[in-house]
């Protein structure tokens, strides 16, 4: 064997650098990823098993069962795709989407930019509907798009991220079903903190993610589809132009087959399985209520400190408040200066909202009145250090 020189990874002066790796406490009350609850992390610290051992199976059709629970749905092929929301996002579109189909993309904020951005690389005929940051659209607006346009896809997100907007869905389904259209829906900040019914409301397709309203870290997205979005996969006429993510292979290992496609990140899965049942204790309805009602607080909290919501209480998104930053305020340096020396993520506000809003957040357990209160009282003490001007009023 010939002798290899190795580059050594440590050295004298760089061995400092590889102490045990450590981070620092955080309350994470920005767009995500939230905190994972502490039965969360104790399931997600177990020792790997085999992703095809028994006990992994029964594991996952817990999972599945759950997730049909919190999704309100009964479709047969509900499961946690491995990849942050993203991925099950890439997954709704490269399954249904085929070269020079029609998709219509109801924009109202950053991730609705994203739908178009893959979409487009998947070679969709992308019709736009648009609306500012900071509204929704109406049941008619939509019903107008959707027959004018005929869509093979309609695609929305719930919750929006970005803005602070809550998209109302009730009706879009029946909208789709008579234009024979797909129903879309991105419910990445809504699953498992917000009212959902996939079934009822008639959504076809749908995903989500691990690290907001399931309590978990980022590295799982859950999906579902119905049978109406079953049978449009299985016309295709082209193979999935992405292996990992097709769902016809997946189907495979979650369906009733249990086929290996890839190793799954089982620990990822433990904790899902953790973060779902906890919802399930707690039952749905109280989980939403508890979302909205440590919302309103933060709402009413912050109005009564002088704020300004960006959003308007009717589309109002419990799990996402946009708070506009005072002209006279330095937004990033409160911001830093939370992080810094109290412990506490919001996030700046993002795309053609950036410098213009915080974004807190409240998702999973981190919903609750003592986080609520904690922060009100530092915008209440702390906010007026990084006013510009002399006087401290906004
Ligand atoms: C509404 C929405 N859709 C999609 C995504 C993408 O999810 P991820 O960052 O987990 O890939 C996010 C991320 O925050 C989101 O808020």
């Amino acid at each position: 064997m010939t002798e290899a020189k190795l580059i050594s990874a440590l050295n004298e002066e760089n061995l400092s650098h590889f102490s045990k790796t450590y981070v620092p406490s955080r309350l994470l009350l920005g767009p995500g990823p939230s905190n994972a609850h502490p039965e969360v992390l104790k399931a997600l610290s177990l020792n790997p098993i085999g992703h095809l051992d028994e006990a992994y199976i029964s594991l996952m059709s817990d999972v599945q069962e759950l997730l049909r629970y919190t999704w309100q749905c009964n479709n047969r092929l509900t499961l946690p795709m491995s990849g942050t929301g993203s991925a099950a996002m890439e997954a709704s579109i490269a399954n249904f989407i085929e070269e020079g189909e029609k998709i219509l993309i109801a924009k109202k904020g950053y991730f609705g930019d994203r739908l178009i951005d893959m979409a487009t690389r998947y070679k969709a005929q992308v019709s736009v509907m648009e609306k500012p940051w900071g509204e929704a659209f109406s049941y008619d607006e939509i019903k107008y798009e959707i027959e004018t346009k005929k869509p093979a896809i309609f695609a929305i997100v719930h919750a929006e991220t970005s803005s602070g907007v809550l998209q109302p869905l009730d009706g879009i389904g029946d909208i789709c079903r008579k234009n024979n259209c797909l129903f879309l829906v991105d419910a990445v900040t809504s699953l498992g903190a917000l009212e959902l019914l996939i079934d009822e409301w008639k959504i076809d397709l749908a995903y989500s993610c691990s690290q907001k309203g399931l309590s978990c870290p980022p590295g799982l997205s859950p999906f579902t589809m119905n049978k109406r979005a079953e049978e449009k996969l299985s016309i295709r006429k082209t193979k999935v132009p992405n292996w990992y993510l097709d769902l016809s292979l997946l189907n495979k290992y979650w369906g009733s087959d249990r086929v290996y496609h890839h190793t799954a990140p089982v620990n990822m899965n433990f904790a899902i399985r953790e973060g779902l049942r906890l919802i399930a204790n707690e039952g749905l309805e109280n989980v939403w209520k508890r979302h909205n009602t440590n919302a309103s607080k933060l709402w009413n909290g912050l109005e009564s400190l002088g704020m300004e919501l960006h959003v308007s209480e009717d589309y109002r998104l419990p799990t996402l408040t946009t708070v506009k930053i005072p002209p006279a305020v330095d937004g990033d340096g409160f911001r830093n200066h939370l992080l810094g020396k109290f412990g506490i993520e919001i996030g700046n506000g993002l795309g053609e909202l950036s410098g213009k809003v915080w974004r807190v957040g409240l998702m999973g357990f981190n919903s609750s009145e003592e986080n609520v209160d904690r922060l009100l009282n530092l915008f209440d003490t702390e906010l007026k250090k990084f006013s510009i001007f002399e006087s401290s009023t906004f």
